[in-house]
């Protein structure tokens, strides 16, 4: 059987292309388009791979912490809790989320370089694993609300390595000039664990940093594990203090066109392992449990989305544009960043890619792209399109733009497929309106 993108997506005799064996046409034509599809069978072996690695590298002292915004709905957190993984979300909105589905909140941790105190106050209130401190006022205020409820809190703090990442500029966060986090090198870091030590109810239990998402070079994850454990020794040295967690992020890239090489998690991981292993024997300490967060590389490849081609203009002398009922307001990647996309004709997968088209979105700016200059089969309207690798950062920066609904997820498992998030109706649009 022939795949395409990931072993997941085979073409049939017919030359439908297929999603864990559902012919997508068919799914298509059942639930609508524009529609997310997701495969739970490739998130759960992407738990378990992170999870493998992870273990092969730091024994039984790490965790796997999946970066909600990545996609944040709630059928995703028993899929996450049965595989053993944690979670890590940076809003009230994300928080509440993974409370609904019933997520056990010590396996949370709270991100954000400006969290509300109402956030806070949620997020203490529910007993949350740990905050990870993003501003000197938010240590006063999390102190706060803490000696009001006489408990303690775990907390961490961000650190900005100083190391730069290879990728856009706009998801680039672990260099110098960035809101995210205290600088090593200038002095603030060691300021703020100064400070997160004098409170009484915080315990100060381990440093985090994010270099960025959709890095590909294995060396900036390498630079940034060494640059944070060797710092986290120092605080330990500086302030005779023990501490037990270290976060080195997420932002393992991933494939997104067929010339992406983005490695394998096992590459990665062994690379941080690596590093981590040598900096702790020099430095004569164990390592404190090690965490990563996975965001996109957990949940990109697992999705998909449908579209039905609506209209075909062929310009002479330009783009072909072929426009599809959906666009920026389910996927904003290409407005926001000039993300580009793969795609096939669901209902003509096994034909050649022969013509260079350009998929557009259906709201009123020229800039709503999904894909520009992608060779694939010729479309038509009524053609089904399937977008390739949208499980992240689509769904979650969805907008209603044009007041336009936002799209369902499917997802399949076992031969099944069911919605676990519905289409938004126009009564959905008008909800809040008063
Ligand atoms: N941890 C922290 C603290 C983060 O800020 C992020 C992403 C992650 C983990 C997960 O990174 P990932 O593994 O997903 O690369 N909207 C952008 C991506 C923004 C990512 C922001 N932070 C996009 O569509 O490319």
């Amino acid at each position: 059987m022939k795949t395409y993108y990931s072993e997941h997506f085979t073409i049939g005799e017919n030359g439908h292309i297929s999603l864990d064996g559902l012919d997508l046409v068919k799914v298509a034509e059942e639930f609508g388009t524009p529609a997310y599809v997701m495969s739970e069978s490739h998130l759960r072996e992407n738990c378990r791979a992170f999870t493998r690695a992870m273990r092969r590298n730091f024994g039984e002292r790490c965790k796997v912490a999946y970066a909600s915004k990545a996609l944040c709905a709630r059928f995703l957190y028993p899929i996450l809790a049965s595989e053993g993984i944690h979670a890590d979300v940076v809003s009230g909105g994300e928080l509440y989320t993974a409370l609904k589905a019933e997520f056990d909140p010590k396996h949370l941790h709270f991100h954000g370089n400006n969290k509300t105190v109402a956030e806070l106050e949620m997020a203490v209130d529910c007993g949350i694993g740990s905050i990870i401190l993003d501003a000197m006022e938010e240590v006063d205020r999390l102190e706060a609300i803490c000696a009001a409820r006489d408990i303690h809190q775990r907390v961490l703090f961000r650190v900005k390595p100083g190391v730069h990442a290879d990728t856009h500029a706009f998801i680039s966060t672990g260099q110098n000039d960035s809101k995210f986090g205290f600088g090593i090198q200038d002095g603030e870091a060691m300021r703020m664990a100064r400070h997160i030590l004098e409170q009484e109810h915080l315990d100060f239990s381990g440093i985090h940093c994010h270099i960025g998402s959709q890095v590909f070079s294995l060396d900036g994850f390498a630079r940034a594990a060494k640059i944070m454990f060797d710092f986290f020794c120092q605080i330990e040295r500086e302030l005779h203090i023990t501490m037990d967690e270290l976060i080195v992020g997420g932002g393992f890239g991933v494939k997104y066109m067929p010339e992406d090489e983005p490695g394998t998690f096992d590459e990665k991981i062994d690379t941080m392992g690596k590093v981590l292993r040598e900096e702790a024997e020099k430095q004569g300490r164990v390592l404190p449990e090690i965490v990563i967060e996975p965001g996109r590389s957990m949940v990109c490849a697992a999705g998909c989305t449908l579209y039905t081609v609506g209209s075909v203009r062929d310009i002479r002398d330009g783009r072909c544009y072929v426009s599809v009922d959906g666009g920026m307001t389910d996927n904003p990647r290409f407005a926001l960043y000039q993300a580009n996309y793969d795609a096939v004709v669901a209902n003509r997968a096994a034909a050649p890619r022969d013509k260079l088209q350009t998929i557009a979105g259906r709201c009123c700016e020229s800039g709503d792209l999904v894909a520009r200059d992608l060779q694939f089969q010729a479309a038509k309207a009524g053609d089904i399109l399937c977008v390739f690798a949208t499980g992240a950062y689509n769904f979650s920066m969805a907008s209603n733009y044009n007041r336009v609904p936002r799209p369902p997820i499917l997802l399949i498992c076992d031969g099944v497929v069911r919605e676990v998030v519905r289409r938004e109706t126009y009564e959905d649009l008008i909800h809040n309106d008063l």
